[in-house]
């Protein structure tokens, strides 16, 4: 009787230990934070409103990520790395976004990006693109929710004057935008590729473009 008992609590286990893999194989598949999930797999989301606000969630993975935040803070610092910790050496963004004499974005960062060999760094490279600069403070998205970030990005009094189709063909099609998918060695790109955040966006507008509550 006894070992029935072990038997059967083994056998449980068993099972249990086997929806366990399954569930870890579906979220590898699906839920992969380095993946975006298509366009498609919104269709089943009957209500408009509700598939556009589950649609801008997955553009969020994209502008939420530390290769789109670090360039977008909510002080004068950049940040760095995927801890987002604030730009060492100590620099500021300057009236434009460009630095300060003397620690001009320009000085260190040059139009590519800088693969270093063998100089003992923590880093692998130095981010490079001819305009490289700080998001200005009113595209800031450090700090806030994705509720809030939605709402920001298509204002156009604070997107830049920015319509929808320009606020995509930005995201789809900017070259600086790009950079976050080619970051330079040591450093993860943002999930997905720039083509499937356009499709993000285009379906996220065509549902009406809501936030996320
Ligand atoms: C090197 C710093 C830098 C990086 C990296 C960067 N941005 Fe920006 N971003 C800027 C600057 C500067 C502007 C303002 C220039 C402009 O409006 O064209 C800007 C403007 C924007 C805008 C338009 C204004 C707004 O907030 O609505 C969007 C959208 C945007 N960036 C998205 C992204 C995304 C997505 C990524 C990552 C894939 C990214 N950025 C990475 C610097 C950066
Ligand atoms: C004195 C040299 C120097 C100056 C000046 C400088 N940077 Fe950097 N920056 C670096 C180095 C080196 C790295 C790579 C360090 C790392 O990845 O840990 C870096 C990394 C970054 C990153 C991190 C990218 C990421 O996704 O992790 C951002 C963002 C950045 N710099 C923005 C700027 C901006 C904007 C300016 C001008 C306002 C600027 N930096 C000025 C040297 C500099």
């Amino acid at each position: 009787m006894r070992r029935r008992m072990i038997a059967a609590a083994s056998f449980g286990a068993a099972v249990l230990a086997t929806s366990a893999v399954d569930a870890q194989i579906q979220n590898t598949t699906i839920l992969n934070p380095r993946d975006l999930r298509p366009v498609s797999s919104f269709s089943g989301i009957a209500d408009k409103t509700e598939r556009s606000r589950a649609i801008f969630n997955e553009v969020a993975k994209v502008v939420t990520n530390p290769r789109c935040m670090n360039c977008h803070p909510a002080g004068d610092i950049p940040l760095q790395g995927n801890d987002q910790h604030p730009h060492m050496p100590p620099i500021l963004r300057g009236e434009n976004g460009l630095g300060v004499a003397g620690t001009a974005c320009a000085s260190c960062h040059t139009e590519k990006n800088f693969t270093l060999v063998g100089t003992g760094a923590s880093y692998k490279s130095i981010p490079g693109h001819p305009r490289w600069q700080v998001a200005p403070i009113e595209f800031a998205w450090e700090g806030k929710s994705i509720s809030q970030i939605c709402q920001q990005i298509k204002d156009p009094n604070r997107n830049g004057g920015r319509t929808l189709a320009q606020l995509h063909d930005h995201l789809a099609t900017d070259d600086l935008v790009a950079w976050g998918w080619s970051p330079g060695e040591g450093r993860d790109p943002a999930p997905g590729t720039q083509a499937q955040l356009g499709e993000l966006m285009q379906a996220w507008i065509d549902s009406g473009a809501e936030c996320p509550r």
